[in-house]
Order: structure tokens, then C-alpha cells, then sequence
């Protein structure tokens, strides 16, 4: 069994490499995708510290559809476009919100989501699923936060 103790004074830098290595871990020779994701959402709704959802939405058929996730109910598809996750998914760019309100079109799943952070996990040049990350607090990431999930979504290729 894994116990996953989160520490939160513990380094950013630290935490994402405590994350790569417990992700890999955990999917390691694992074929089945759902497991995987679900695994990977509880993983990081336990170690990041300050989350209201942590989750996946995956592409199917042209259009983003939620996956295993942490948190409250959310919206179940979203169009590639619309929202932070659809944007994300369009332009196959992570999508780093410090303030969700300002953001134009932003789907509100979860009234408690002041700050959102989404990474697209990209295959064969093509985006499969986008790992979405909620915050309660205004700026709750940051550009190590970023390049964490991205390293995350990097590994995940193909595992997920
Ligand atoms: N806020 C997202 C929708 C998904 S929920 O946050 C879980 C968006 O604007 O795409």
C-alpha cells in the first residue's frame, strides 16, 4: 500500500518530484486508463495543499468529457473551446487562471473555485485529456506549479 503523508511546508520543487515519482509508481504497467486517472486525481487531491477538485476530462469524440476526479459534482462535457478546460484543450496550452471571475467564459462547477490551473496531456500531437486543478483561495498557482503538472502530464502519456 502507499501512504501519502502531505507536508505543507514541504518545497514546491520537492512536492512535484514527490508527485512524479509516486504517479509513476503508481501507473507503472497498469494498462487500464480509468484506474490510472483515478489513482493520479486522488493522488494530487491529497499531497497539493488548498484544492477544491482535482481531476481529468478526456477528449472523446471531439469533445471534453469528465473523468475520474476529487471534489464536488462538476459538468460532465464541455465543448473545445469554452471554459479553461476548453481552452486548454484548443490550444494545447497549459492555462494558469489566478482569478477565474476575469476569466471570459470560465464554467463555474464548483461556486468555491477562486484560482484554476489546466494542463493538456498531449499524444502523437493531439490532445487526449486535460488534468484540471481548483483552488478556494485567488492565486493559489504559480508557474512551478505548471511546470510540475506538465511534467506530470508528460509522464502520464500513454498511461492514461
Ligand atoms: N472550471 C472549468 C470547468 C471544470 S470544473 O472546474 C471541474 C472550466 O472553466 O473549464
Amino acid at each position: 500500500m502507499f501512504d501519502f503523508t502531505p507536508n505543507p511546508d514541504q518545497p514546491k520543487s520537492e512536492l512535484y518530484e514527490d508527485i512524479l515519482s509516486a504517479a509513476r509508481a503508481l501507473t507503472e504497467g497498469e494498462p487500464d486508463k480509468i484506474a490510472n486517472m483515478a489513482n493520479i486525481a486522488a493522488l494530487l487531491y491529497q499531497l497539493m495543499p488548498d484544492l477544491n477538485w482535482a481531476g481529468f476530462y478526456r477528449m472523446v469524440k471531439d469533445e471534453l468529457v469528465l473523468g475520474p476526479f476529487c471534489g464536488k459534482p462538476a459538468c460532465i462535457r464541455i465543448p473545445v473551446g469554452r471554459g479553461v478546460c476548453g481552452a486548454a484543450a484548443e490550444t494545447g496550452e497549459s492555462q494558469l487562471v489566478p482569478d477565474v471571475h476575469a476569466f471570459p467564459g470560465h464554467i463555474a462547477c464548483d461556486a468555491q473555485s477562486r484560482s484554476e490551473l489546466v494542463v493538456p496531456v498531449i499524444e502523437k500531437d493531439r490532445v487526449v485529456a486535460v488534468i484540471d486543478l481548483d483552488s478556494p483561495s485567488p492565486g493559489r498557482f504559480d508557474a512551478e506549479d505548471k511546470n510540475g503538472i506538465e511534467a506530470l502530464a508528460s509522464m502520464l502519456i500513454g498511461r492514461i
